[in-house]
């Protein structure tokens, strides 16, 4: 018979987690205003709030924890890190920042002015942010197959080549910052974007003489997708596609937290030194001196190795392996989901899932926090609350999309846990006509409001 894949490591270190009472989560929840992000780590028993951050770092990485050169300028650890992904991604200009948004706020510090537009697959939440608080708008291009989540589609992160080109025709040349590619379109469904599309993006941006630029966060996962799933790329290494994919781009912002897997980090990569030169300056102001960015030296050495082993096809084969494990199980029980499952995360239609819970009273977070008091296992909305208001407006923008994440940390869990989680949203689902009533909101941000909002039971 086929051997199975097996994670190619073995576990030396065990982090201990404490499994609550119904009862203690039911107090804890309340407390927190309902809402998930306001909870303690040891009062959450599967932390699936976010795979941001939470990897576990190989032997290999903390070794380079001890290497840190933690010099001001020119650090031993910078050069490794700028050789990686000079080597990795083809981009010979690259400023370390502190992680993802840090990476954004440099670079469009740099490129995105009043009244701009930004095209792009669905921008994630700090990317919208920071396109927003600008007084730019972010418009989102991704193929409609995405919004359904019961068809399958292999590539639901790709952009809609007329939806972009109309958003380039309509619009002055001069408020077109930038086209942003999300791989993988964390806000899709962690859903991949194709090779072919790749090229059919920064060939319509050349066109018509737009930056096009990759926001990297999950890059490597998109590639193992490119791979399993677009032909041509079948015998080709992750490396050489991940070579291939920033072929096509102007540069990237990165969140090193993800694919990188270590617990901070960040980066830009460019292909022009006009551009870096001008995001140096706001590098220096926001982060911190180039060589180092906002992080330790210890952290550009652990984000170079980071790099290298989040590009291994065994690695990435067991990691995506395990997130289509959990949607097996819950489709198995009838669990809607969004299909195929993506790269980082599982996530649960959460409009199917509880009908009877009117939109207006949050019925992702409703989802979330009825599988917190289940379980003790931690999720998070990506519906209506992350959608925020209308900047202008001020009123709920409902999104197509109502979705509850369950982000998997790398390397972290094991399937047992996986069965967990899904026996837990079993019984949820068992039960769910009877679920009727949501949240409604007691205070809230103006700006990026489901980390800190408060709520209370409708
Ligand atoms: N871009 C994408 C696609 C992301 O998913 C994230 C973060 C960022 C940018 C920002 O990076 O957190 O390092 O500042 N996503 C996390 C998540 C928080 O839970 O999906 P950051």
């Amino acid at each position: 018979m086929e051997l199975p894949y097996a994670e190619p490591y073995k576990i030396k270190v065990v982090e201990p987690i404490y499994r609550s009472s119904a009862k203690e989560r039911e107090q804890w929840i309340k407390k927190a205003r309902y809402n998930l992000f306001n909870l303690q780590s040891d009062q959450v028993f599967i932390d699936l709030l976010t795979d941001s951050g939470t990897g576990a770092m190989s032997q290999y990485q903390w070794s380079e924890i001890m290497l840190g050169d933690e010099s001001y300028a020119g650090s031993l650890s910078f050069l490794k890190l700028k050789n990686t992904i000079t080597d990795l991604l083809g981009m010979p200009y690259f400023l370390p920042t502190h992680q993802g948004r840090a990476a954004e706020n440099v670079l469009f510090s740099t490129l995105i002015k009043e009244n701009d537009v930004v095209p792009g697959n669905s921008h994630f939440d700090t990317t919208k942010g920071h396109i927003e608080y600008r007084r730019a708008r972010a418009v989102d291009c991704t193929i409609d197959e995405a919004c359904h989540t019961s068809q399958f589609h292999p590539f639901k992160g790709n952009i809609d080549l007329e939806k972009l080109e109309a958003v380039f025709k309509n619009n002055p040349k001069e408020n077109i910052s930038l086209c942003i590619i999300t791989v993988t379109c964390n806000t899709s469904g962690g859903q991949p974007v194709s090779m072919e599309n790749i090229r059919d993006v920064s060939a319509l941006c050349k066109r018509y003489g737009i930056l096009c630029i990759f926001d990297a966060a999950r890059f490597a996962e998109n590639a193992y997708f490119i791979k399993t799933r677009e032909k041509g790329y079948e015998n080709k290494t992750i490396r050489e596609i991940v070579k291939e994919m920033f072929s096509y781009v102007d540069g990237a912002t990165m969140s090193s937290k993800k694919d990188a897997i270590v617990n901070i980090g960040g980066f830009i990569a460019l292909r022009d030194k006009a551009l870096f030169d001008k995001a140096s300056v706001f590098n220096i102001m926001y982060e911190g001196y180039l060589t180092y960015g906002g992080l330790a030296g210890r952290d550009l050495g652990a984000l170079a190795q980071g790099l290298m082993e989040g590009t291994e096809f065994d690695y990435l084969e067991a990691r995506i392996g395990q997130v289509a494990y959990l949607g097996e199980k819950l489709r198995s029980y009838g669990i809607p989901i969004q299909e195929p499952t993506g790269g980082h995360a599982v996530f649960v239609d959460a409009k199917k899932f509880l009908p009877n819970v009117p939109k207006e009273e949050f019925q992702a977070q409703t989802l979330a926090v009825e599988l917190y008091l289940e379980a003790g296992v931690r999720s998070v909305e990506i519906g209506t609350l992350l959608a925020d208001r209308n900047p202008i407006t001020r009123e709920n923008r409902y999104p197509v999309l109502e979705l509850l994440r369950l982000a998997i940390p790398r390397r972290v869990y094991t399937n047992n846990h996986m069965d967990y989680i899904a026996a837990a949203l079993a019984n949820i689902w068992e039960r769910r006509e009877s679920i009727t009533r949501g949240f409604k909101i007691v205070s809230e941000a103006p700006i990026m409001r489901h980390f800190t909002i408060e709520l209370e039971r409708a």
